[in-house]
């Protein structure tokens, strides 16, 4: 069974791959047994990998997962047709690929299935000699023991509807547009930042200064509030601006935003704007080999989360 599994894989047969399917086999004896197949994802099993994305309590648009079958791919693996893992991976720009919606459901967790879908996203994108993630506490171990580096860290934080109003922003952001692209700062050809702006152009803008973009943001629509990143911004008192006038556009609106740890410039002059500002979590991004993290005075999240 390990071998044919590892051949529907299509990975390399070695030692650490052995391992991981024989943890799975005795998983999956455990539970029965079954029918098991690896597969792309296509557009016709978006209720099946929903179900799955439940299961990990995620919430994932349609329109997004769409977008991941259209700019990289999505593999799965099933046990009686039933999803139980998957991984995969989006074009970032250049030579980079950012590995995506890496799950297991809740029953097959700690037998190696994300470890297994794993290396396939990976040999299913080994032209690109970048292959980057960012990781949920959960997923850490997991890409640490297939050889992913710590690359950067991220922190996460919130500013209440309840903060005071900061000032006037200072620089004259305007809306961004279409003709505004290749912005500078992101990767080139990187599909996401595109996406994410088509999605919602109205919570995305630029600064121009001497003709020329300085800085920008893409503001995101999330379940129950707008989330700001990536921002670019030439100097880091463009990237406090950029806030500032996001929350005094949105006052009503819960506002979070992902900072690069060293950052440090913009997290304590947006302290300043109240006690209302605070940290909330910490995602660390991985690299399977080093890289910078994506693109120059990119102050804030550059991964494409499409979630
Ligand atoms: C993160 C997630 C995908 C992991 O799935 P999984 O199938 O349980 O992962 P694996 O079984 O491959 O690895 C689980 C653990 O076994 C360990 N493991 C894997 N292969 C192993 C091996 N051959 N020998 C010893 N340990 C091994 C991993 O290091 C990991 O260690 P940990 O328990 O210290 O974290 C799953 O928990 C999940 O769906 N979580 C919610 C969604 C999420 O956070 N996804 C990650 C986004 S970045």
């Amino acid at each position: 069974m390990i071998r044919e599994l590892l051949t529907q894989l299509d990975i390399p047969v070695d030692d650490n791959t052995q391992i991981a399917a024989a943890r799975f086999r005795t998983r999956w004896q455990q539970l029965g047994g079954g029918d098991l197949a690896v597969r792309r994802v296509t557009a016709k099993d978006l209720a099946d990998l929903q179900e799955l994305i439940h299961s990990v309590n995620w919430q994932v648009a349609d329109a997004d997962i769409n977008a991941i079958l259209e700019h990289g791919e999505l593999w799965v693996l099933t046990c009686n047709k039933k999803f139980i893992s998957s991984a995969g991976w989006v074009e970032h720009g250049g030579d980079r690929a950012w590995m995506v919606l890496v799950t297991t459901h809740p029953q097959w967790r700690g037998c190696s299935a994300a470890t297994l879908m794993m290396y396939k996203a990976l040999k299913s994108c080994q032209n690109y000699s970048k292959r980057m993630l960012d990781a949920s506490n959960m997923g850490e171990n997991v890409y640490r023991r297939i050889g992913f580096k710590d690359c950067a860290r991220v922190d996460f934080y919130e500013i209440e509807p309840s903060a005071p109003l900061p000032a006037p922003a200072q620089y004259n952001w305007q809306p961004m547009e279409k003709s505004h692209f290749p912005l500078p700062g992101s990767l080139p050809d990187d599909p996401a930042i595109k996406l994410l702006f088509e999605r919602a152009p109205e919570l995305c803008y630029v600064a121009k200064q001497d003709g020329r973009i300085a800085a920008w943001f893409i503001g995101r629509e999330k379940t129950s509030h707008i989330h700001i990143g990536p921002i670019y911004a030439q100097q880091p008192d463009m990237a406090v601006d950029a806030v500032f006038f996001m929350r005094n556009l949105q006052p009503e609106r819960k506002i979070t935003l992902d900072v690069f740890a060293e950052e440090t410039f913009l997290v304590e002059n947006l302290k300043k704007l109240s006690a209302a500002f605070h940290h909330s979590h910490v995602r660390m991004y991985y690299a399977s080999q080093p890289v910078p993290r994506a693109g120059e005075n990119i102050r804030s999240s550059a991964g494409p989360d499409f979630g």
